[in-house]
């Protein structure tokens, strides 16, 4: 892949900005969306001053692979990654210019956004290791004693946080996220869905020697049934290691924005305003390693 020009922020004159995230502009089409995937980054829930040019476009084109893989097991948001197609779909005289929106724009379902991340770990890794470490739990989940840094779980976990507007995720069991998503049988078939894609994604990278340590995903309601949203199984959403050089009790190689977190725990920033920019050899290192990760997942 060669380089790509950088893109931070969109502005779609005719089209209504419905929500700039920490990634992503979301643009509103009535029962549709418009997403467009920008070459930010966060980590420790800030968003980072320098872009990784062509980002957006690899967290595009991972989630688009793994929807379409996955439609038939769990029904999800995409409606098109084609960018000539979604032209076609957008009001006459909205015009996206490819060379800014081609391989990074979606079509989507709109859906009713259910307000938690839908983590599943299979390892012990990132604040699942942290908060074992401190109460031999994740969750909720009592673990067994002596488990290592980035043990195998004895069967992967479901291990749900809050999703806040502002600030950090944390962490909560599954009696709290009933009481966020409206019952016990939501917050069933949310673990339940949540587990089927995780497993079905470790068994297929497990064939091409990667390890899923942990996943998280997002739902949404289109009409009464839930569907998958916002991305999947990317390098940002999830972790994902080098299963030849993997070693528990050890910290594993990995493709994703680890990466980023280690430079940042590294320079020890206190994860308070200002946000610190990265050197260009972390730029360049993180993405590399998202090549990687496109290249070896759809591979
Ligand atoms: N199909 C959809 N329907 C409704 N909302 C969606 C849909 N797909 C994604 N979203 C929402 O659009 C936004 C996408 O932006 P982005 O991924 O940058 O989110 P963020 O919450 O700021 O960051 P992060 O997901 O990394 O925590 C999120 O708020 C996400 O929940
Ligand atoms: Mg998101």
């Amino acid at each position: 892949m060669g380089m790509t020009a950088e893109l931070t922020k969109t502005d779609i004159p005719g089209l209504t900005l419905l929500r700039r995230g920490k990634v992503r502009d979301v643009y509103d089409l009535g029962d549709k969306l418009l997403i467009v995937s920008t070459d930010r980054l966060s980590a420790f829930d800030h968003i980072l001053p320098n872009p990784i040019p062509g980002k957006g476009k690899i967290l595009t084109q991972v989630s688009a692979w793994w929807f379409k893989k996955t439609a038939h097991l769990v029904p999800n948001h995409l409606i098109s990654a084609d960018l000539p197609a979604i032209q076609k779909s957008l009001p006459s005289g909205v015009k996206l210019n490819p060379e800014a929106f081609d391989g990074r724009t979606m079509l989507c379902w709109k859906a009713k956004r259910i307000d938690a991340e839908c983590v599943v770990r299979g390892y012990l890794a990132g604040s699942g290791w942290k908060e074992y470490q401190a109460s031999a739990t994740i969750c909720g989940h009592r673990l067994p004693p002596n488990l290592l840094e980035s043990s195998p779980l004895p069967a992967p976990i479901f291990t749900p946080a809050t999703k806040a507007d502002e600030g950090h995720d944390e962490n909560i069991t599954i009696k709290q996220l009933s009481h966020v998503v409206g019952g016990d049988s939501v917050a069933a078939e949310l673990q339940q869905l949540s587990a089927k894609l995780y497993t079905f994604a470790a068994e297929l990278l497990k064939e091409k020697q990667l390890i899923l340590a942990d996943t998280k995903f997002e739902f949404g309601y289109r009409d009464k049934q839930l569907i998958v949203i916002d991305e999947m199984l990317t390098p940002d959403s999830s972790r994902v290691w080098d299963a030849k050089s993997y070693k528990p009790g050890t910290t594993p190689a990995s493709f994703d924005k680890q990466f980023v977190r280690d430079y940042l725990e590294r320079i020890k920033w206190n994860k308070q305003p200002p946000v610190p920019s990265l050197p260009p050899e972390v730029v360049e290192g993180t993405l590399r390693r998202y090549q990687e990760f496109l290249r070896t997942v759809t591979s």
